[in-house]
């Protein structure tokens, strides 16, 4: 049995069980990990301590760092370094958030209020600055590569965002220009994060450039779900805001695909229903997307980046970290959380 199995005890006592990752055979070192996070943070007092204390409440899937240590344990040794650059790529996500519940205008992540409802815009834009400046400080206690990788992906990754902020509202927005924006907003931080995993166990450069396409794949296949989510996807099973792209004016795979597959009066009738961002449409743009065979496009479109995912494995030696960063590849894209 691999801890993707429901059936697993990695899954025992998980307030949300079906989405519960698989963490088995890294499931200490994810906690050294939650530690070195956060004691990094244990020092704020009243008002910040307030926010701080708010992330207790505010714990994801955590699958930066999964992905970073179960590829480390698949290449060699978990280490240290792995563990503060396990707490580096959840804080830089985690700021990530942050700031795009700004831009979202969403009202609801892991389950519970977000920054900006509880605390306003002008806290949660400089409580996410925070964060990343704390990640960088502390990606700076490992070694000047650490700081140069994460850099890197954290400019790939607000350029991402930037760019989506720029395109809001272009209702022709091309597929191509899509892929741009989700390889920087989400899969910079899943590729680097493998790279890491990889580089920190001693692995070789061919090793982790494979290792890195893996997460970069996967993260591709990831945002390709999200985004079917935020057009059919359950709010309650998410435990965040929903229908916030459309609301945005923000063009997601289905819908590209369904405006190119209309006929041009269909398809600009199309655009007049997202030209309102009204998320009362949501079900009425979710059938016309149905219609078009977009959502199976889109799952068809994740499902090739998940098996690039897994054939850059096949550079890792058979184990169980290596099963279930295969395993984990499918639940990407299907997940429902
Ligand atoms: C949400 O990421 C943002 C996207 C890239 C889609 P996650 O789904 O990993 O969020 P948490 O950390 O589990 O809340
Ligand atoms: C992911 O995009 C945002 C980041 C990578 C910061 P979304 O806007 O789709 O993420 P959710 O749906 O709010 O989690
Ligand atoms: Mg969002
Ligand atoms: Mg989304």
């Amino acid at each position: 049995m691999t801890a993707l199995d429901p059936a697993h005890p990695a899954h025992a006592n998980g307030r949300h069980k079906p989405s519960v990752l698989p963490f088995g055979p890294v499931a200490a070192d994810l906690d050294a990990t939650d530690r070195v996070f956060a004691s990094t943070l244990a020092s704020y007092k009243t008002p910040i301590g307030g926010l701080v204390q708010h992330l207790k409440h505010y714990r994801g899937k955590r699958l930066r760092p999964t992905l970073l240590l179960l590829v480390a344990r698949a290449c060699g040794t978990v280490t240290p370094a792995h563990h503060t650059l396990g707490a580096v790529v959840e804080m830089i996500h985690t700021a990530t958030l942050v700031h795009d519940d700004v831009l979202d205008e969403a009202d609801t992540r892991r389950h519970v209020r977000t920054v900006n409802v509880e605390w306003g815009n002008k806290a949660a834009i400089l409580f996410g600055d925070l964060l990343f400046t704390h990640a960088f400080h502390l990606s700076s206690t490992v070694d000047v590569r650490a700081c140069q990788l994460i850099g890197e992906a954290t400019n790939r990754v607000c350029a991402g965002e930037l760019k989506q902020v720029s395109e809001r509202g272009n209702l022709h927005l091309s597929e191509a220009d899509y892929f741009q924006i989700i390889d920087g907003k989400t899969a910079a931080l899943t590729e680097v994060s493998a790279r890491m995993g990889a580089l920190y166990a001693g692995a070789g450069d061919e090793v982790a450039e494979q290792l890195a396409a893996y997460g970069r794949n996967l993260g591709l296949a990831f945002q390709i779900a999200d985004d079917l989510l935020d057009l059919v996807g359950s709010e309650q099973t998410a435990g965040k805001t929903l229908g916030t792209d459309l609301e945005q004016q923000k063009l997601t795979l289905p819908v590209i695909h369904a405006l190119a597959k209309l006929s041009p009066a269909e398809a600009n009738r199309l655009r007049d229903k997202l030209r309102t961002g009204d998320a009362g449409h949501r079900a009425h743009v979710a059938s016309a997307l149905a219609e078009t065979g977009s959502f199976d496009y889109a799952r068809r479109r994740a499902d090739e980046f998940t098996r690039n995912a897994r054939s850059a494995l096949t550079c890792l030696p058979a184990s169980e970290c290596r099963t279930i960063l295969e395993q984990l590849t499918e639940w990407s894209a299907r997940r429902e959380k």
